[in-house]
């Protein structure tokens, strides 16, 4: 029998999207004052998480490392902790870092990997964040709820990205919101209706339900917690940004964000040739940030869905700044070596067989590092706008000329070095 492989997941995916039309939209007379920076780009007001950047400013300590050539830990991860998924989001680049959906939703990384390997080794080390997000949905691992304790403990802070659905509200989830910095809940629906196509799911209702117990529980508990929900726009979706704002106002949450559609240069979900169709999305999206307020932020990253994908440097200088491990516990530096011609070349290391701390220091880590950096083509082999992205703007921007005025001006996002933006540890 021939045996699956992301690819043949991915073409899937992009059939479904080319069946799926696009949603109409109406541009009213939605008239607001343009909010332009000195080079003429839009950005957001209310942006208090430095969201649209980088945080690169706050861990100076990490660059001078970097550039007297220090071993040093990476000051974010981002965490996959399965390899399945309960639902289908028409978007998920995860079928490209082999997410097979349900049929993998009990390939998750081991309870001992993940604290003892894992999570304790990297706290000791001085790893400062952890997301636990990564390719797939990381409730499908029933250690999740114990690994955000363990990591919090361990003195990083710890945060999750997911569909929601199956979200604990036992004492385990609690727990969870107890040590949690931000929780996020990704969908990009505002109804029923739209969610059974966007996320090919019937579990909006329960979806909401969810997030309104985690509200309610960081309202009675006083718990320094940011709970958000973000959409990814793609032009199938775009209908649904300012229900989703009223949504995200109605249910109490303290943010939401409409961020790029990531896709390979070879198009593989469908999106990568149509980031240029972005612009005329811009009415829509400035009616969205209208809903926002005090206590609720709208954040549109507009750097990212404006810049249809470009990069302005040649090298990923990023990589040992911000990992990857996949939901299985192999690291990386990057999300897309996860699976294909990449995997074998690019892996840094096995939580399964070693420590966090035996992977970081091994001439192997650092060798690869320095491949990522001399081999990989970012203008060929990347995806559009990754994470790693933005570190990138910033390391390249003090190369040449260190931490200038200028630099800090383009990287601060309006913040200064005694007044951080939330989660400055989340790179
Ligand atoms: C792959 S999901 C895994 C975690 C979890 N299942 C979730 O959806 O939050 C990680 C995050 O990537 C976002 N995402 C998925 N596909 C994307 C894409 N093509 N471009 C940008 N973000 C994407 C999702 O919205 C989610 O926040
Ligand atoms: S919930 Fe997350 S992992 Fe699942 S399909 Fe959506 S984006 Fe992908
Ligand atoms: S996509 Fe490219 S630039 Fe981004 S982390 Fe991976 S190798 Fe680096």
């Amino acid at each position: 029998m021939k045996q699956k492989n992301s690819t043949d997941s991915h073409h899937r995916l992009h059939r479904r999207n080319e069946k799926m039309p696009d949603q109409e939209i109406t541009i009213g007379n939605f008239n607001l004052p343009s909010r332009y920076n000195s080079e003429g780009k839009l950005f957001s007001t209310q942006d208090s998480y430095n969201m649209d950047g980088n945080k690169m400013l706050w861990h100076l300590d990490r660059l001078e490392d970097f550039n007297n050539g220090v071993r040093f830990a990476p000051i974010h991860i981002d965490a996959g902790l399965s390899k399945g998924c309960n639902i289908k989001c028409h978007y998920c680049y995860g079928v490209t870092q082999g997410n097979f959906y349900l049929e993998s939703a009990k390939k998750y990384i081991s309870r001992k990997a993940l604290i003892d390997n894992y999570l304790r080794s990297a706290g000791a080390v001085g790893v400062r964040s952890i997301a636990f997000i990564g390719e797939a949905e990381p409730t499908l691992n029933p250690h999740l709820y114990e690994a955000i304790v363990v990591g919090k403990e361990s003195g990083i802070d710890i945060s999750v990205g997911t569909n929601g659905i199956l979200f604990d509200t036992g004492r385990d989830g609690q727990a969870a919101l107890e040590h949690l910095s931000w929780l996020r809940f990704n969908v990009s629906a505002g109804s029923d209706k739209s969610y059974r196509l966007i996320h090919a799911s019937k579990e909006f209702n329960t979806l909401v339900e969810k997030i309104k117990y985690c509200v309610e529980y960081k309202r009675k508990n006083n718990l320094i917690l940011d709970i958000g929900i973000q959409m990814v726009l793609t032009p199938k979706d775009i209908a649904e940004v300012v229900p989703l704002a009223k949504l995200g106002a109605k249910l109490g949450v303290d943010y939401f964000q409409v961020k790029h559609c990531s896709d390979t240069v070879e198009n593989a979900l469908g999106f990568y040739e149509r980031l240029d169709d972005y612009e005329k999305f811009a009415p829509l999206l400035l009616e969205a940030e209208s809903y926002g307020h005090d206590d609720y932020k709208v954040v549109v990253k507009w750097d990212k869905i404006t810049n249809e994908g470009h990069r302005d440097y040649d090298q990923c200088l990023g990589a040992p700044f911000l990992l990857y491990t996949e939901g299985t516990g192999k690291v990386y530096s990057c999300g897309m070596f996860f699976d294909g011609k990449f995997e074998e070349g690019y892996r840094l290391g096995d939580l399964n067989k070693q420590t966090f701390q035996e992977i970081i220091e091994s001439d192997h880590y650092w060798n690869v590092i320095d491949k990522v950096k001399n081999e990989i083509d970012v203008h060929k082999d990347c995806y559009a706008n990754c994470r790693t992205h933005s570190c990138n703007n910033f390391l390249w921007d003090v190369k040449e000329s260190g931490v200038t005025s200028g630099v800090v001006k383009i990287h601060s996002g309006g913040f200064t070095i005694d007044n951080p933006p939330k989660h400055m540890n989340f790179v």
